[in-house]
């Protein structure tokens, strides 16, 4: 694992959003693995701002998004579809049919599950994945569990993440299910970047980095990755030796 410690989230963005928008120079056609949540906003927000200036196209790039709320409308405004058009999509040239999401909605779970591992593998694998943190270590929708997962499936979200993210969800119950890739689908992907910043990811960060690799803390898996880089600030960096 490689560690990048900067001052603040936003220095974050604007590194990772340069390494971004030079990767896409570089693979045009590249697939992109990509997260929601707090976390990726700033990278986000530097990626907008490139294309706008006109220093990159996306017109070939496809992506596939790490996870998916269920039984919540796509149209809803803290559905994952809806926070990655908003806060990315609608703003660069992308094609809406290179734009890859699981399905919350399924009515067959394990048929969604395949279609989507299929359509990863089909695409030629992901060549860069965003990753955030979870408080409790779970990247994508993966809790803590007594093996890792393989492949995408419907996950029973924890306490702690309820807790994390029902501040979202102002206007209606927070689901307490999501569709999410599993952890070999995400380290099946050639490059992986995962992004901590604040105090709250601080304690999940040292047992990633320094804790022993066991699904109760998934991001741990990482350290067997080959091409892991970690950006972190000041601030979820606070606990390592
Ligand atoms: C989101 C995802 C989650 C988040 C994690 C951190 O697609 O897969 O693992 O990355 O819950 O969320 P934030 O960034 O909101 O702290």
């Amino acid at each position: 694992m490689k560690i990048i410690t900067l001052e603040n989230a936003a220095q974050i963005g604007e590194q990772l959003g340069r390494y971004y928008v030079d990767f896409v120079k570089a693979h045009p056609s590249c697939v992109l693995g990509l997260a929601t949540g707090a976390t990726p906003l700033p990278t986000y927000a530097a990626i907008v701002k490139a294309f706008q200036a006109g220093e990159v196209s996306f017109a070939d790039v496809t992506t596939f998004n790490l996870d998916e709320y269920c039984d919540l409308p796509k149209e809803n405004k803290n559905s994952y579809y809806t926070f990655m058009w908003q806060n990315l999509f609608q703003y660069l040239d992308i094609k809406k049919e290179n734009v890859n999401f699981l399905d919350g909605n399924a009515a067959d779970y394990d048929a969604e599950s395949r279609r989507y591992a299929e359509a990863i593998r089909a695409a030629g694998g992901i060549d860069l994945q965003f990753l955030g943190i979870g408080r409790n270590g779970h990247i994508a929708f993966n809790e803590p569990a007594d093996a890792f997962t393989d492949e995408p499936f419907r996950v029973a979200l924890t306490q702690s993440t309820i807790d994390a993210n029902s501040i979202y969800f102002d206007d209606a119950p927070m689901p307490h299910y999501a569709m999410t890739m599993g952890i070999g689908s995400i380290m099946r992907s050639k490059q992986i970047v995962l992004v901590a910043t604040g105090e709250s990811k601080a304690q999940a960060v040292k047992g990633m980095i320094e804790g022993e690799v066991t699904p109760r803390l998934p991001a741990s898996v990482l350290q067997q990755h080959a091409d892991v880089t970690v950006y972190l600030d000041k601030a979820a960096a606070s606990l390592l030796g």
